[in-house]
């Protein structure tokens, strides 16, 4: 059975099952908490809380999806026989729906009814001072003719919750074996009754359920292959990888190939923090390994998951890497000679390797065969990290702090009154600015960050390419004729998911309370933001653009000024 049957298979028992089938979500979360989407449940977290309603939202309490997952914290296990960074997780979700019984019953009628997989053994919570075992679980087991029933403490058996605070609670998993010799846990069953907030556990008013299986290992076990990277979703990939390349290097490749991909299609582009951060250490550790292949791997994953996932798209993958393999490919040589005048590398050494010329933290461990590096841990170059980002926080705290600042939200600063209305003209300056954008380069515009001083407003957005000249001459027309219409600024003020509803532009990385504000200027623009705003766009003054420029791949960086 193929990856796509069973992708299919999956959704199809489920809504046999009365379950509402929900696309994935992106990779980038709109849950601040977390960088990257690691579960099938964060799209629901606030169906499991009560607050949204799956019955309103979805017109069952029961969901079913096939979710795009990311674990950074998998990323030095990438090359074994089951693990990855990017990968597909399978998953059923009740809110108050139903419980344990029917999820267990589900699960062992889908894997060895629908698949005809036999189970090997099961595992249930054991049990602590504060959760206590699950002897249900067990009976339910029992009652469908496993024996092999294992208990397992808190570490493996108990999940959750993602980012801080989440719904979590004691899990049940199942593992199987087939006949090739390949093994895995593929199934984790999790009976979310509480919710963890400041490290306390409170019971959830409703109990809820949260599965995940892993598409890979699933495959694995169904195709009969020893290993996830034997199976369909991968053959491909490691056939065009250098036979010359050692296995190893080879599953990491494929694995790092897909994980950009899916990562690069979803918006994220290669920089120094967060996601882009993340997305340009996978990328440089592809680059390092020198295979030429990089274009025909991307070809054959967007031919090969393209048809699931239609976001896929090769037009993009291939610009941001390509920009991406060239920036780090100037530098790599030059990094690598220095790599090689040390005899041992150390966490100071490899962050300054970084720092300088781009290596990041796997390149150098994995530096001929890792005997340089064998002392470094991941651990002390992340402190080193660390330490660095703080003396350059500090710097910046030092810049404005200490100075009695009347406004600052953050993206907006001014001392005294006559620069509080400045910003705030250059703020709504700045909101028809994005809208100006996404209407002259389209939607793919999104902001990445911006700041205000009286000076200037400086906006951040994801865009591929240096914009012509004819395009930022358009963007200034469109925003200077609706300054000069005269648009009263509207504000509101709503529930933040009624607000993102509303197609109100938002900043995904900024944390935003329950209820918001949205500014709008006629149909022109709106925004779910903090403010100040002028009352009447006419306020604004002739708006000009005077610098427009790359700061990373994917991301460009306008500054724009109003005159009187
Ligand atoms: N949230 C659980 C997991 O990620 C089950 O979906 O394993």
């Amino acid at each position: 059975m193929s990856a796509e049957e069973l992708r299919k298979k999956f959704l199809e028992f489920f809504k046999s099952k009365g379950h509402a089938v929900v696309p994935s979500s992106s990779l980038l979360p709109d849950d601040p908490s977390v960088l990257l989407t690691t579960a099938g449940m964060q799209q629901f977290k606030k169906y499991y809380t009560g607050e949204a309603d799956a019955m309103r939202d979805f017109g069952s309490k029961n969901t079913a999806s096939v979710q795009k997952s990311f674990r950074t914290s998998d990323i030095d296990e990438v090359g074994d026989d089951s693990h990855l960074t990017f990968f597909e997780m399978l998953g059923n979700f009740s809110f108050s729906g139903y419980f344990k019984k029917e999820s267990i019953q589900y699960a062992d009628e889908f894997i060895t009814k629908e698949l005809g997989v036999p189970i090997s053994f099961v595992t249930i919570f054991g049990g602590t001072a504060e959760v206590p075992k699950d002897e249900e679980s067990r009976e339910i087991w029992k009652s469908l003719g496993i024996s092999d029933i294992r208990e397992m403490g808190m570490e493996d058996n108990f999940w959750g919750p993602t980012g801080n605070e989440g719904p979590c609670g004691p899990t049940t998993e199942i593992y199987c074996e087939n006949k090739a010799g390949g093994r895995a846990e593929i199934w984790n069953v999790v009976f979310n009754e509480y919710y963890k907030k400041d490290g306390r556990l409170q019971k959830l008013k409703n109990s809820g359920v949260d599965t995940g299986m892993g598409l890979e290992r699933l495959a694995m076990i169904v195709q009969n292959k020893k290993n996830i990277f034997e199976t369909d979703l991968f053959s491909s990939l490691m056939e065009i990888l250098p036979a010359e390349m050692d296995i190893k290097t080879k599953r990491i490749a494929a694995d790092h190939s897909r994980a950009i991909s899916f990562l690069v299609s979803d918006g994220v582009a290669p920089s120094n923090k967060e996601a882009g951060y993340v997305l340009r250490r996978l990328m440089r550790r592809l680059i390092s390994y020198g295979t030429g292949k990089e274009s025909q791997l991307f070809k054959e994953i967007v031919a090969n998951y393209g048809g699931f996932y239609p976001e896929l798209n090769l037009e993009k993958i291939l610009p941001v890497f390509n920009q991406e393999n060239e920036k780090f490919s100037r530098t790599l040589s030059s990094g690598i000679k220095e790599l090689s005048k040390f005899q041992s590398i150390d966490a100071k050494a490899a962050f300054k390797l970084y720092e300088s010329y781009g290596l990041p933290f796997e390149v150098i461990k994995e530096y001929e065969d890792g005997e340089r590096a064998k002392n470094l841990t991941r651990e002390a170059f992340e402190d080193e990290f660390r330490k660095h980002q703080e003396i350059s926080r500090a710097g910046q705290e030092k810049k404005f702090g200490g100075h009695g600042l009347l406004l600052d939200t953050g993206e907006l600063k001014a001392k005294d009154a006559e620069e509080l209305k400045k910003v705030t003209r250059l703020h709504t300056a700045t909101h028809l600015l994005q809208a100006a954008l996404r209407k002259v380069l389209g939607d793919e515009v999104s902001q990445k960050g911006s700041d205000i001083t009286s000076e200037r407003t400086r906006f951040d957005f994801s865009f591929p390419r240096k914009l012509t000249p004819e395009e930022i001459k358009k963007v200034e027309e469109l925003v200077n004729s609706v300054i000069s219409e005269g648009f009263n600024v509207q504000v509101e003020e709503m529930d933040l998911e009624e607000a993102k509803k509303s197609g109100a532009l938002y900043f995904f990385k900024e944390k935003y309370p329950s209820r918001v504000k949205v500014y709008s200027v006629g149909s022109f623009s709106k925004e779910l933001c903090g403010g100040p705003h002028v009352p009447n766009t006419s306020e604004v003054g002739k708006f000009a653009i005077i610098k427009e420029e790359g700061i990373a791949s994917g991301v460009r960086r306008i500054r724009a000024e109003v005159m009187p």
